[in-house]
């Protein structure tokens, strides 16, 4: 699995880079909006052009650094993406463009088909998309099939969205338990369908209650951001398709590894996130006790 970072911020990308794990960049908006943020904090002023330049050489050639277009119309999108396209792509020819899937706000649906125009017409323009907010298995077909390089399904969100739902607490980068949550559903389901053994099926099957068991803790089927990755896989898989998916949205170690384990192609990782994912307790232990049984005989090897 490759390993983008999902930030904006230049120091991060280039102590990231420093440890040799970094195959890519993702950047949205909002993570700009946050590395401007962190810079005026320091009271330093951000050249967005040099600044993006310098994540372009950073990362370095052919690898990934996915900008997003701020517009929401057809017509807009394709300029912005020919802007971004090639102002930057000469740096380090890298440049991958970030398409919504659907730019409609859930009010106006006049433009819930803009995003896929544009995908499809970057697509014969040879400009690479990534299909940002993806929150499901069909939308990702819908990239797949528009003619996206890459999809990005955002399972944090799908985890926060399943959780909200169900009224349960729960801070950004809490570790989502949908193995726990799958067996609180079956065993819920079974004992409901235990109650209703004496009725036909036909009832059963269109009882409210028994369905409700059923959707327990899912959104259209899916029970998790890593269900909502490995139904994509899945997909693609069956079809051949080309398209690489990004698992989006990773709020901690124990979800890269569950993504990577479901045969994600790419997980881009915030920063703090792939700090996360260098430590352990007995690797310390292990550390301060070979630190300790160093005879004097061997270190004389070294000197
Ligand atoms: O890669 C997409 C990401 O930046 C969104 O992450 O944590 O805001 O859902 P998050």
């Amino acid at each position: 699995m490759k390993v983008f970072i999902d930030t904006a911020k230049l120091d991060e990308i280039r102590e990231a880079c420093s440890w040799g794990i970094v195959d890519g960049v993702t950047t949205n908006p909002s993570l700009i909006k946050k590395a401007v943020d962190a810079l005026k904090a320091k009271s330093e002023n951000i050249e967005m052009e040099a600044h993006i330049k310098q994540i372009c050489e950073t990362v370095g050639e052919g690898k990934p650094v996915s900008l997003e277009v701020i517009s929401l119309t057809r017509g807009k999108m394709i300029e912005e993406a020919e802007i971004l396209y090639h102002k930057f792509n000469k740096i380090a020819d890298n440049i991958v463009i970030k398409i919504p899937i659907n730019t409609c706000n859930g009010e106006d649906t006049t433009s819930d088909y803009d995003g896929l125009k544009v995908i499809s017409e970057l697509g014969r323009k040879d400009i690479p998309v990534n299909v940002t907010l993806i929150m499901s298995s069909e939308q990702a077909l819908l990239a797949a099939k528009a003619g996206a390089k890459y999809a990005s399904p955002f399972a944090g969100r799908i985890d926060d969205y399943i959780r909200k739902n169900l009224d349960i607490k729960f801070e950004k980068q809490d570790y989502f338990d949908f193995c726990l949550m799958e067996a609180i559903g079956e065993q819920r389901f079974y004992e409901r369908i235990e109650d209703t053994s004496h009725k036909p099926p036909q009832s059963v099957y269109l009882d409210q209650e028994t369905k409700k068991c059923i959707d327990f803790a899912k959104d259209k089927g899916i029970g998790s951001g890593v269900g909502l990755v490995k139904s994509i896989i899945k997909i693609y898989r069956n079809f051949n398709i080309k398209t690489e998916v990004i698992a989006a949205s990773i709020r901690n170690a124990r979800q890269v590894k569950e993504m990577a384990e479901a045969g994600a192609d790419i997980a881009t990782i915030p920063f703090n996130v792939i700090r996360e994912m260098i430590g352990h307790p007995k690797t310390a232990e292990g550390i301060k006790s070979f630190v300790a049984d160093v005879v004097p005989e061997y270190s004389a090897l070294f000197r």
